[in-house]
């Protein structure tokens, strides 16, 4: 009686079946109906009664059941046409004591309706796998090309020959750059002209990922190795980037234990996954990049010795862009085509007085920097040539104040090529003259200056957020 208690009472499978699998057949060998649920039954417009009994072909529309109980084969998702509905059915074949003995076949979708609903669920996460699986390829690639590193001055000049004569030669390669200044498009340029470029760029970046993770993702894990770990384990970015190249970013952040591990595998050429026994070998070359001072961080105790003297046979300085303004112009050229592509936004110009106000600047964030100042100018822009008071404010006043409307009606919105402004500009700028004037008279005053110029309060304060008046 105790047995009992924990077995399901025979009575409960019918609903169990009826509840579980909604519409459901059961044949024999022979293709003949055994069991048949109430809500199928219903569908086909007979009953149980009726149907139990009869070929399989008779009661059920292009049914299958009889094929999968002489192949043995199950046949799952197949698309099944009963009555003008298009139906997602599942049949499998069913053996008992390893005997062939019948078919069983559901349905898991009823109509094109009920499929959508289930489709529009799974959608997204394919989409998003899809999305993923390109990330993965693309990232791998290397999207920048020598070419794409823009600039003249002797320094930049001097850093990208000998990145590009380095590029086919197997040694480390240290990037060292103030941030923003291009390090992550030297370690693309160089994979791209290097006969590595057809297997992977693996980037790393060490200062992001947590202290405890960086061994596994780097050196992948055996499957087991703790808890949570994926079945079968996981290659780590070093196998991944077999025969290509490891680009590892902000190594200067890499915490020393994992300094002296990585030294291992650059010594070796050889790892261990995590809580794995065998050596694996690779062929990767180091890229490594950092914006910190190494050489002082060794003298601290920070970096090892050995790992920055390994890492650093191949010394490539990227000077920030204070130190090479003559490049600015044109960079900002290249940056605006960019911007023009992405925002389909055709003959971006700068203005003579916004190149010269950039000029000024002292750049900490360096390209980066520059490239965020112009892509919000671009956004705030309405014509077609970035004016002063498209700049945030912390470049319009380099020099405190220098918003004063002489300085800005001297160079009338003129082009880098002294091209004629267009009209728009031409207005936006009468405009913004116009509101300094009247501020000025009023001392200020808005409501006063919005009177002065007969134009509604909302549209002088619209103008005024627009060119940046405060
Ligand atoms: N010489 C260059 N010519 C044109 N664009 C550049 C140049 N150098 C960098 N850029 C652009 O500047 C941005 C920053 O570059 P990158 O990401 O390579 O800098 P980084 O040195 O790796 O910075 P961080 O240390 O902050 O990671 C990128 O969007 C890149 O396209
Ligand atoms: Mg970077």
């Amino acid at each position: 009686m105790v047995a009992n208690k924990n077995r399901i009472p025979d009575k409960w499978f019918e609903e169990i079946l009826n509840v579980a699998t909604e519409w459901i057949v059961v044949v024999n060998v022979q293709g003949e109906i055994l069991y048949i649920n109430k809500a199928y039954c219903e569908f086909l417009h007979t009953t149980v009664e009726q149907a139990i009994g009869r070929s399989v072909q008779e009661v059920i529309e292009n049914s299958r059941m009889h094929i999968v109980t002489q192949t043995g084969q199950a046949e799952v998702a197949s698309i099944h046409f009963i009555k003008g509905n298009e139906m997602i059915a599942n049949r499998y074949p069913l053996y008992v004591d390893n005997e062939l003995v019948g078919a069983v076949g559901t349905v898991m979708f009823r109509n094109a309706k009920d499929w959508l609903a289930y489709s529009e669920k799974i959608q997204p996460l394919l989409e998003e796998l899809n999305y993923y699986k390109k990330k993965l390829e693309h990232e791998s690639e290397s999207k920048y090309s020598f070419q794409d590193l823009i600039g003249d001055n002797e320094r930049f000049l001097s850093a990208k020959q000998l990145a590009e004569r380095v590029a086919n030669s197997k040694s480390a390669v240290l990037l060292l750059g103030e941030s923003g200044t291009g390090k992550e498009l030297f370690a693309h340029a160089i994979h791209q002209a290097s006969s590595r470029c057809f297997f992977p760029l693996v980037r790393v970046n060490c200062a992001s990922i947590p202290q405890q993770l960086l061994e596994s993702e780097l050196f992948g894990y055996e499957e087991g190795a703790f808890t949570g770990a994926r079945r079968g384990g996981k290659k780590g970015k070093f196998e991944l980037a077999h025969r290509g190249i490891i680009f590892l970013d902000e190594v200067g952040d890499m915490p020393l234990q994992m300094q002296s591990k990585l030294l291992r595998v650059v010594q070796e050429k050889e790892l261990e996954r995590v809580g794995g026994q065998k050596t694996i070998d690779i062929d990767v070359r180091i890229i490594a990049a950092t914006h910190r001072n190494l050489e002082e961080m060794v003298e601290k105790g920070e970096f090892r010795e050995d790992l920055y003297y390994r890492l650093n046979v191949i010394k490539v300085d990227i000077p920030p862009l204070r130190e090479r303004k003559e490049d600015l112009p044109e960079i900002a050229y290249v940056l605006l085509k960019k911007l023009e592509r992405h925002f389909h936004r055709p003959n971006l110009k700068l203005s003579n007085e916004v190149l010269q106000q950039l000029q000024k600047h002292s750049w900490p964030g360096n390209i980066r920097e520059l490239e965020n100042v112009l892509e919000r100018a671009v956004n705030i822009l309405d014509g077609q040539t970035i004016l002063l008071s498209h700049l945030p404010l912390y470049l319009q006043d380099l020099e405190g104040g220098n918003q004063d409307i002489k300085k800005e009606s001297k160079g009338l919105v003129m082009t880098e090529k002294d091209e004629v402004p267009s009209l728009k500009d031409v207005v936006a700028q009468a405009e913004k003259e116009a509101i300094v004037k009247a501020l000025k008279s009023t001392n200020g005053n808005k409501q006063q200056a919005a009177k002065l110029l007969e134009i509604g309060k909302t549209s002088f304060y619209d103008k005024c957020k627009r060119y940046g008046i405060d």
